[in-house]
Order: C-alpha cells, then sequence, then structure tokens
C-alpha cells in the first residue's frame, strides 16, 4: 500500500514532536555498542526530516537529548555531543537546500562550547528559511523549562510589571522556550516505550500520541507517514462530544 498518497494534506498535524527511543536496544540487537545505535539514528533522524518537509509539516521537534542522559556513562555522553557537533556541520547546506530552518530548545547554555557553537552556527546560517523549522530538545527537560516559567513571570510580578491574578495561559507560553512555536498535534515515541519522559509537558495537554515498536534506528519516513494516518483517523474533541464537532 503507498502510504503517503492516502495522506489528507488537508488534515497535516502542523507540529510533530517525536521521542527518539530505542538506539541502544537496537545496537545491542546488532551485538554493537550503544553509541553505534545513536549513530545510526541520525539517519533516521534525516528520513523524518525530510519526510514532514515533503508532506508540508511546519514544525518538527525531536528530542535529542534529556536533562536526564547526562547521567549516562561519560563516554556515551561525549560521544551523543560530538555526534550533535558533526550532524550539524555536515547538514547545514542539505538544510538550506531545503529551506528548513533550524532551532532549539533547553537549557542551551550547559552543552560543551563545541556543541553549542556548531549549534548556533547551525541556527543563524538557516534562520531565513521558512518551509519548515527542525526544533531540536537539547538539554530539555518539560520540569526545568515550567520552572524556568514560573521564575521569570514571579520576576515580572516583583518588578510590577504583570498583576499575578491576570497571568493567563498566553503570558505563560510567552515565557516557555517553544514560544512562538504550536503546540504538537501528533507526538511519537518509538521503541515500545509508552512515556512521556519529562517532555513538552505544557505543550502535549491535547496531544495524540502514537507508540511504534520500531527502535529509532529503523525510523523510515513509511514509519512517519504510518503515524500520520493514524493521527488522522482519530476524532480530535478537545473536551466536546462527537455531535457538537459535526454540527
Ligand atoms: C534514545 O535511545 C536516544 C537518545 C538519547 C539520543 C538520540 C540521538 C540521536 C538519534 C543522534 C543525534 C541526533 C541529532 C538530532 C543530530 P536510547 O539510548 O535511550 O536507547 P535505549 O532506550 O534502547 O537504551
Amino acid at each position: 500500500m503507498d502510504l503517503k498518497s492516502n495522506i489528507d494534506l488537508k488534515k497535516l498535524p502542523a507540529h510533530i514532536a517525536i521521542i527518539m527511543d530505542g538506539n541502544g536496544r537496537w545496537a545491542k540487537k546488532h551485538g554493537r555498542p550503544r553509541v553505534f545505535g545513536h549513530k545510526n539514528g541520525v539517519t533516521a533522524v534525516r528520513e523524518t526530516t525530510e519526510a514532514a518537509a515533503e508532506l508540508g509539516i511546519k514544525y518538527l521537534t525531536l528530542y535529542a537529548f534529556s536533562t536526564e542522559n547526562w547521567n549516562r556513562p561519560a563516554f556515551e555522553v561525549n560521544a551523543l555531543m560530538a555526534l550533535l557537533v558533526e550532524t550539524i556541520r555536515k547538514e547545514i547546506n542539505t538544510l538550506n537546500k531545503n529551506n528548513i530552518k533550524l532551532h532549539a530548545i533547553g537549557d542551551l547554555s550547559r552543552l560543551p562550547k563545541r556543541s553549542y557553537k556548531a549549534l548556533m552556527k547551525g541556527i543563524e546560517s538557516t534562520q531565513h528559511n521558512t518551509r519548515m523549522t527542525l526544533v531540536l530538545a537539547l538539554n530539555y527537560s518539560a520540569k526545568w523549562e515550567i520552572m524556568n516559567a514560573v521564575k521569570n513571570l514571579a520576576q515580572q510580578a516583583v518588578d510590577k510589571k504583570l498583576v499575578p491574578e491576570e497571568i493567563n495561559e498566553s503570558d505563560f507560553e510567552n515565557v516557555l522556550s517553544t514560544q512562538g512555536i504550536p503546540d504538537p498535534e501528533l507526538l511519537i515515541r518509538t521503541s515500545g516505550e509508552t512515556r512521556l519522559s519529562n517532555f513538552l509537558l505544557w505543550q502535549v495537554a491535547y496531544t495524540e500520541l502514537y507508540f511504534t515498536p520500531t527502535f529509532w534506528p529503523d525510523f523510515r519516513k513509511e514509519h512517519l507517514f504510518e503515524a500520520i494516518l493514524d493521527f488522522q483517523n482519530r476524532e480530535r474533541r478537545f473536551g466536546m462530544t462527537s455531535d457538537q464537532l459535526t454540527t
């Protein structure tokens, strides 16, 4: 079956977020070290980015490194950071050719200098691209993001720039790292795990969740198309009844 041609281009999610999981288990299955899994994960990143852009998805967010990932063995953390630098450097031209803008969310100040520099260069040189925004969540954790937002609003209140009783959802969203980015309509997690793992907790309030047993390094365009088709077959009610939606 040609999955892509079954997708209704008028009902695409504007923003898809992905928890890329299973690199380590994929490597183990192939009798190789974990880092081999991460390296092969880059192929999946490329395929997914290409497929999303081809379809007309406006935002693709990839959970590339969580705050909790610092607890992994130093060797693996270093390898992931090096892979990030290498991938960004290698892919800048392709991103530009395809009119894709690179963006990042997370506590970027704590990234190693080399990774930070490569990331900033990638962001800067793609800043005028308009077809799709590729958001990398790096040293990201939703609780960190929410705490940061709370501190920001509290400071604004102390500075008398806002009145606590009048704080609304949009004030809060304006101090999140996803400011200006629509909430994801579809969240995909690979490798059979069914957790949110501290990812975009505020933003996924109404997001459709899609879990696939496929390990991230095996994730290809067809897997993304499958997830989107599944999403398009769901009824999104936002707390209303089915009847309210059709009338
Ligand atoms: C989860 O698999 C994956 C990660 C923590 C890192 C994802 C990174 C990449 C795909 C490569 C670099 C990405 C970019 C955007 C350049 P896991 O290690 O938790 O797997 P496991 O659960 O099987 O151990």
